[in-house]
């Protein structure tokens, strides 16, 4: 079934509750323009929970006037059966006055100290809307679970800090970055790129792969992220004018802050613009 309003979306899950009061609902969240990594997420839902709710929504508060809300892909139907081959219960995809009905928001959410690196340094708002808009569908969806991909290491981060510090009672749960056979991590922002581009962007993951192999033979933070920036700086060297690449940054930061780390457990961070779509990836790596 597909709602796309706040009353349909309460008013179905309080008969499913009535009617299966002991079910776990599960919840995962997506902007749509669905891949095989969101898919993933929704089967990683199915092993907490028995009732599935997937949520489309583009989140206009989480983009800055410069970005890509406009041109982000909108694709309902093909999403809609997409859900249906992994078996989704419930799809919510309401309309921005639907989850804005006051407009702008008086009350917000300060994402902290963690949304203001890396990825917060480029996009200072992006945070700040993901919180916004993650906490209010899990209000309103009540969920026992809800699944966010790997993909995006530092929302996930400070998803779990906005659960524990604001007493949400939600389990969150992580999950692995899906990856094209060539390594490529998916992203509904992949089909910005051309063929060219797309040979491009291969170097994200191959320069992150050359880092964890170098954290693998017991190397230094010095020497992993050297390892990630020689892949990085050729790829950029040698681009076809077609399909620039521009580093943002390569980081080995802790897992939970998103401070630099010298060691144990670390994620290995890129962001790079190929042309003009910028691209994120990371690997979980161990420095010893
Ligand atoms: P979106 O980019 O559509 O991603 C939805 C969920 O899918 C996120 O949890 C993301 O980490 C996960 N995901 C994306 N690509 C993945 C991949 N290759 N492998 C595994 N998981 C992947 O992230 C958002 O939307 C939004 O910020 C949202 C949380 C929905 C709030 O608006």
């Amino acid at each position: 079934a597909v709602v796309k309003t706040r009353a349909e979306l309460i008013t179905t899950l309080e008969n499913q509750r009535d009617a299966h009061p002991r079910q776990l609902i599960g919840l995962v969240m997506t902007m749509g323009a669905l891949h095989a990594g969101h898919l993933s997420l929704v089967e990683e839902a199915r092993k907490h929970s028995d009732y599935i709710v997937v949520s489309i929504f583009v989140n206009p508060t989480q983009f800055a006037p410069n970005e890509d809300f406009d041109a982000y892909p909108r694709q309902l139907e093909k999403d809609l059966e997409l859900l249906a081959t992994v078996g989704t219960d419930l799809v919510f995809a309401p309309t921005p006055e639907e989850i804005y009905p006051n407009g702008e928001s008086r009350v917000t959410i300060n994402p902290g100290p963690t949304a203001t690196v890396l990825e917060g340094k480029t996009r200072p708002t992006h945070f700040a809307g993901v919180c916004q808009v993650v906490h209010k569908v899990i209000n309103l969806v009540s969920p026992n679970v809800a699944v966010f991909g790997q993909k995006d290491a530092q929302q996930l981060a400070i998803i779990r800090q906005m659960v524990s510090d604001l007493d949400m009672s939600v389990t969150i749960v992580g999950a692995p970055i899906v990856r094209a056979e060539d390594g490529l991590a998916l992203s509904s922002r992949n089909a910005y790129l051309s063929p060219v581009q797309r040979e491009t962007a291969l170097s994200l993951s191959a320069s992150l792969r050359a880092g964890v192999s170098i954290a693998t033979q017991g190397g230094t933070r010095a020497e992993i992220l050297a390892a990630a920036e020689t892949v990085i700086s050729e790829a950029s060297a040698t681009a076809d004018s077609q399909a620039t690449l521009v580093l943002d940054y390569i980081a080995l930061v802790d897992p939970v802050t998103f401070e630099d780390v010298d060691h144990g457990p670390a994620v290995l961070a890129i962001a790079a613009k190929v042309g003009t779509t910028r691209l994120i990836d990371n690997y979980l790596v161990e420095v010893k």
